[in-house]
């Protein structure tokens, strides 16, 4: 997969975009029907943790900030976004890509801690909005602010959505189990009460999927791809991380990337 300041585009990128599109959608017309609740902030948060450079390697599909502020305009939903961007040069482009839109803030700087100071404090009226995390190949580092955001009582009603390599995750687990990639119903179920997964996308070989977490019991499944990890289906997905075979670990590099196999679809 050809990769340009972290950013890797493969076959499943336009999907990617498009299915992060259907989702932003549908939680637009969720949080456009529900704001009227007096108890609730009527400012809507976005925090995407890996803001990219605002467009894809191609120029043919515009990156997740951009395309969750085109719905969220679209909705007519007042609203605060926040995008980390590690890679300076991202960020320029990034800041380019938005720079008509106002209510978006970039910081430069690591996910880990630069998006801390963007949450509502703990005194301030819950909001509605979603956390998104991107990063190019298996979920670590993102848990920590997943899980800081989990443990903050006005973010309560702020959904997760995570975008990762299941193939690249699966090999991460199993050469370094002990650094964080494992993804099982416990760990989640610590951030978020409900969790959907999608089934994997067939083209390339990182299997990109998503994650869809949300403490609503009522939740709609998204998209037919998407499956609760309680379901049937659901469970056969999240076992393919904790099932591990032996030549899993042949390709991996020490990022828990994918390496000799990059590229091929
Ligand atoms: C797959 S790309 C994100 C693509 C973006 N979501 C989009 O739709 O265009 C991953 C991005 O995460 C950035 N990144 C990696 N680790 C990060 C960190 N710890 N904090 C902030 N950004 C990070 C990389 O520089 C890269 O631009």
């Amino acid at each position: 997969m050809p990769k340009k300041n972290g950013v890797g585009n493969s076959a499943s990128t336009f999907q990617k975009q498009e299915d992060f599109v259907k989702i932003m959608s549908m939680l637009g017309k969720i949080w456009k029907g529900v704001i009227k609740h007096s108890f609730i902030s009527n400012t809507i948060l976005y925090y995407d943790m890996n803001g990219g450079p605002g467009i894809t390697l191609d120029y043919i599909v515009a990156g997740s900030p951009v395309l969750a502020a085109i719905v969220l305009n679209e909705n007519n939903l007042d609203h605060r976004g926040y995008v980390s961007e590690m890679s300076e040069k991202n960020v320029i482009t990034l800041r380019q890509a938005m720079m008509t839109y106002n209510d978006f803030y970039i910081v430069q700087g690591d996910n880990k801690t630069v998006l801390k100071n963007c949450l509502p404090d703990m005194m301030h009226k819950p909001s509605y909005g979603l956390v998104y995390a991107d990063p190019n190949g298996s979920p670590r580092d993102e848990f920590q602010f997943l899980e800081y955001v989990s443990n903050q009582k006005s973010c309560r009603y702020i959904d997760f959505l995570i975008s990762f390599g299941a193939a690249g995750t699966k090999r991460a687990i199993g050469a370094h189990p002990d650094r964080g990639h494992q993804i099982d119903a416990r760990k989640l179920k610590r951030l978020k009460d409900f969790w959907f997964i999608r089934e994997f996308m067939t083209k390339g070989v990182n299997k990109w999927c998503f994650l869809l977490g949300t403490n609503w019991d009522k939740f709609p499944i998204p998209i037919n791809t998407f499956y609760s990890i309680g379901s049937d289906k659901g469970k056969e997905l999240i076992d393919f991380f904790n099932i591990q075979r032996q030549d899993d670990n042949e390709y991996l590099n020490e990022s828990g990337q994918i390496s000799l196999l990059d590229g091929v679809s």
